[in-house]
């Protein structure tokens, strides 16, 4: 095991091997046919989502409308925010208190993971109004904190929070229709929604054929929307096999997954596919993935539409504030919607 603590140490039958191809790849998606007047380019761009949701539960954008500069200046604040000495990051770190901010003690299904995390709320709680329906306990204490290093770093964060929500409405948008439904079918689940941004930092390993940057698991929320660097190290697990893919890196893409919420929504048709990061003993590795969540008032169940006598519901209503922060608490050990399988 050399220098690495045994607590980051997989069991055997979920080490990465060492040798993954990038071959036969999540599938990748021209985004432009969205600016485009011709109705006949969004209908195949609609099926195209269509289809990489129900084979893969993942896909690669290309040409999304999020400007180049935005995503730049984020990174470069990440990188700027990790390189600060130990004791400057755990100014900002998580607490009792705040359950947001700096942390490098992250655990998936009970084993660590080779990272370090800053993450902050896009709406933070001390921005809006006071609702009436605050009793909403977990969304009161969604207060970020912001480092003082590197002094942009919340101007760019936000700046890059509000892009990514853009893009989260399109993507919806798309996917909505791809399941037969009106574009806007989602919108009222997402207007109070509880999304999150993490900037992830992996730095080099000493055993990557031990440890994992993050092990499987699945995404609980709705959508996930990740910027991840060149070095790449995402592995999605082929529905086709059960083999590890490895998502090759594309300049200026962004890759996409559907989560629980939409296996759900979706009634098993879009299933939340289970993927994990491998790290390497010589590269840092940057990524930024947007959780895109519900309100956490929000009753998830199949939606109406696609339930009938042929095709019954396949899971039983659930809350989403109060099953997220379950999942959480048990360190992703339950395998997520699984639970509420009817
Ligand atoms: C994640 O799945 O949480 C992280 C993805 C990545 O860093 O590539
Ligand atoms: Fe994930």
């Amino acid at each position: 095991m050399g220098e690495v603590d045994p607590a980051f140490i997989q069991a055997l039958e979920h080490r990465p091997k060492p040798q993954t191809s990038f071959a036969q790849g999540i599938p990748l998606i021209d985004l432009s046919p969205l600016n485009s007047p011709e109705s006949i380019h969004a209908a195949t761009l609609v099926s195209q989502i269509g289809s990489a949701c129900h084979e893969w539960g993942f896909f690669q954008i290309i040409n999304h409308g999020v400007p180049i500069q935005v995503r730049e200046n984020i990174e470069s604040a990440a990188r700027k925010f990790f390189a600060l000495p130990k004791e400057e990051k755990k100014k900002v770190a998580r607490d009792e208190i705040n359950p947001l901010g700096y942390y490098d003690t992250e655990h998936t299904k009970n084993v660590r993971d080779w990272k370090e995390v800053f993450d902050f709320v896009v709406r933070d709680r001390n921005l809006l109004p006071a609702s009436p329906e605050s009793d909403d306990e977990e969304l009161k204490e969604l207060i970020n904190q912001w480092p003082e290093f590197p002094p942009e770093i919340r101007e760019v964060c936000e700046e890059y929070a509000a892009e990514m929500e853009k893009l989260a409405d399109k993507l919806l948008g798309l996917i909505a229709l791809s399941l037969g439904l009106e574009r806007t079918r989602f919108s009222s689940f997402f207007d109070e929604h509880t999304s999150f941004i993490q900037l992830n930092h992996y730095p080099p390993c000493p055993a990557p054929d031990l440890a994992l940057g993050v092990g499987r698991h699945k995404d609980g929320g709705a959508l996930t929307i990740l910027a991840q660097d060149d070095v790449g190290g995402l592995q999605v697990k082929r529905k086709t096999d059960g083999e590890w893919v490895l998502v090759k890196p594309t300049p200026d893409s962004y890759i996409i997954n559907v989560g629980d919420v939409i296996q759900v929504w979706s009634n098993d048709k879009y299933e939340s596919v289970e993927h994990r990061v491998k790290v390497n003993s010589d590269k840092e590795r940057f990524s930024i993935p947007f959780f895109h969540n519900p309100a956490h008032r929000v009753w998830v169940e199949p939606l109406e539409e696609l339930v009938d006598d042929h095709n019954a519901a396949k899971f039983r209503p659930y809350n989403f504030g109060k099953f997220f922060a379950a999942r959480k608490r048990s360190n992703f050990m339950k395998l997520e919607v699984d639970n509420i399988q009817i």
